[in-house]
């Protein structure tokens, strides 16, 4: 038998969230071994979307431009197109994704980071060659099949694909980040709230030009809705895989009434209704089939085992949420993990993962569960209906164009449904604005800010305990920098202001009691990072002499609305709480 492999984290699964969580812990240098059922990673594109708070925590890795160069930029990301066809008539179009004059400047004030759209087969490459150059042991074909824990530590057992032999892993903590089919839940008995197989779709990438159809519009999706479906996603949705030339055509089915046809001729034929152009040439890649779930895990933990990712949470990819929370939960973990293996912090920080990721999690399943249900008003506003026929449905469509009141009372109509689909495309709110309350953040008593505006549209920044740091651009060296270029890092930092200079003893003496490097940075008018803008002094919501003490993944652990009297005592009661220290 293969002797035992003794590692401190064994992660099981090698997608975004898995391949992210490998390359923090490498970058932190801590002993994990990564494994995964398959020879590589992803072969299609599956998810696409990501948002400015995944591109921020790749700003953190290092990866931000090596993601950027390979995805499709937000400028070309905005037109959300409704028509009958690509090449027939276009019925709504709705800017997106903050590409809409309305919504960028509330994205670009947000954030260091603009969204891209990175098919999953483009990404994870990227992630994986992250994890790689920084040391990480991972390992392809290498499939798990069991796991048990008890007091000391997990043991697992894995397969290797190739020869079959199985080989024991003994680790000091585990990580599910193995899909919506996760082995680990399944074996360890994670108990899941929600339901699964709420529907059906289909995944066609292919190659068609569509240049002719798409360059002056363009855009990540495209959806066709012809008569005789009354399913929410129309009679196809095209998602841009590369512009104009590669598309994935999704589509819904009931499998109650069987499964969809998925000869190659019979996808070529809906492909080409949808594009309404014969002329085309069509060349399918790939076809695969995914269900609709709608579910959250009771608890993100048991002893020693930890689910990130769609194993945690399995929701529809309205809002383009999937692979952004998976990244952003190992963004949560990865920290903890290290600070805790090496000594730093107290195991009891690891138990701060469920407490602040699962309401997130629950909270992104059920905007895209709701975003799902919200798009029905658009089939109605069409005039489309279960068990009509096509006539009466293309006859429905022209009314809706038609002069006269019922046509205005039906262009109205259509009009509010189209704005509805905000929440899911322009939800920044929900995008960026995820707030940790928990052991490890100390609640300085203040009320959170009454949001100005709807907080799920919109951003509100704030630098109450628990928060993201907001984003202010700082100049720095001559050089531009955000905020959030001051921070994480795998480190702690502290900021203060002009006077605030004495928590840098402060920060120096907490972090010699106990044993964790704390970064110090004054932002002001000619202080080392300058708010040339006076930008910052708007968001930071503390005096010039105050502090924030940012954590690692970039949320506020604690702050000081002013110099304290002993701002060492303060700061290391402050320390040790957001690191769960004895
Ligand atoms: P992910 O599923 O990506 O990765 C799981 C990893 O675990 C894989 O590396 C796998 O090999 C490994 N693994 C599984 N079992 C294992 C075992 N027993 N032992 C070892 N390794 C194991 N989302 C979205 O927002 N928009 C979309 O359009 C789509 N489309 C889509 C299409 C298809 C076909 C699928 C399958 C999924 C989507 N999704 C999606 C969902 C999206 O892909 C998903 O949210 C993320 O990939 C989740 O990332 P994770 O890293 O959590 O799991």
């Amino acid at each position: 038998d293969a002797p035992t492999i003794e590692t401190d984290v064994l992660v099981v699964g090698a997608g975004p969230a898995g391949l992210t969580l490998a390359a923090l812990l490498a970058a932190e240098g801590v002993d994990a071994i990564t494994v995964t059922r398959y020879p590589g990673t992803a072969h299609s594109p599956r998810a696409h979307i990501t948002n400015q708070r995944t591109m921020e925590v790749f700003r953190d890795l290092g990866i931000e431009d090596d993601v950027r160069a390979v995805a499709t930029p937000n400028e070309l990301m905005g037109n959300n197109v409704w028509a009958t066809s690509f090449a027939d008539k276009e019925i709504a179009r709705l800017l997106t994704w903050g590409s809409g004059d309305e919504r960028r400047t509330d994205y670009d004030l947000a954030s260091p980071s603009a969204m891209c759209n990175i098919p999953q087969h483009i990404l994870e490459p990227v992630l994986h060659r992250a994890a790689a150059d920084r040391g990480a042991d991972l390992r392809f074909s290498t499939e798990l099949v069991a796991i048990g824990q008890d007091d000391d530590g997990v043991t697992a057992t894995v397969r290797h694909r190739d020869t079959g032999a199985e080989q024991t892993i003994r680790a000091k903590y585990a990580v599910g980040a193995d899909g919506g089919r996760s082995t680990v839940a399944e074996e360890l008995g994670f108990e899941m709230d929600g339901e699964m197989g709420l529907g059906a779709a289909v995944n066609v990438w292919l190659e068609a030009d569509l240049t002719a159809y798409t360059a002056h519009r363009p855009g990540t999706l495209y959806w066709m809705c012809q008569p005789g479906n009354d399913y929410w996603v129309g009679s196809g949705t095209w998602i841009c895989v590369k512009p104009w030339t590669e598309w994935v055509m999704l589509f819904m089915y009931d499998p109650s009434q069987g499964e969809p046809d998925l000869s190659e001729e019979a996808v070529v034929a809906r492909a080409r209704t949808t594009i309404g152009d014969p002329d085309v040439p069509i060349t399918i890649k790939n076809i695969s089939k995914w269900q609709i779930n709608h579910v959250v895990a009771r608890s993100y933990q048991q002893g020693r085992v930890f689910l990130a990712g769609d194993a945690a949470h399995r929701h529809p990819p309205a809002n383009g949420l999937g692979t952004n929370t998976s990244i952003q939960d190992s963004f949560n973990l990865g920290w903890k993990l290290a600070h805790v293996l090496q000594g730093k912090a107290g195991p009891e920080l690891l138990d701060t993962y469920d407490t602040e990721r699962r309401p997130v999690g629950k909270q992104v399943v059920d905007r895209a569960m709701q975003s799902v249900r919200d798009m029905l008003p658009i089939s109605q506003a069409l005039g489309f209906a279960p068990e009509q026929t096509a006539e009466d449905g293309w006859r429905a469509l022209d009314e809706l164009f038609a002069p006269g009141a019922d046509g205005e009372e039906r262009r109205r109509s259509l009009d509010a449904a189209v704005a509805l689909q905000n929440y899911q495309f322009n939800c920044h709110g929900v995008e960026l604005d995820q707030r940790y309350a928990s052991a490890a953040v100390t609640d300085d008593g203040t009320p959170w800010p009454a949001p100005e505006r709807d907080p799920e549209l919109y951003h509100h920044p704030t630098t109450h305990p628990g928060a993201r740091l907001p984003h202010a651009w700082l100049e720095h060296d001559g050089a531009t920098v955000s905020t959030l270029d001051l921070v994480g890092h795998g480190r702690f930092t502290v900021l203060t202001g002009i006077g605030g200079e004495p928590w840098a003893d402060a920060a120096a003496k907490a972090a010699a009691d106990l044993g964790v490097a704390v970064d110090v940075r004054v932002l002001g008018h000619h202080c080392e990072h300058d708010d040339v803008l006076a930008r910052w002094v708007t968001l930071r919501e503390i005096d010039d002499t105050g502090a924030l003490l940012v954590r690692p993944d970039h949320h506020i652990a604690w702050r000081a609305p002013r110099l304290a009297d002993d701002p060492a005592a303060d700061l290391t009661a402050a320390l040790r709480t957001a690191l769960r220290h004895a």
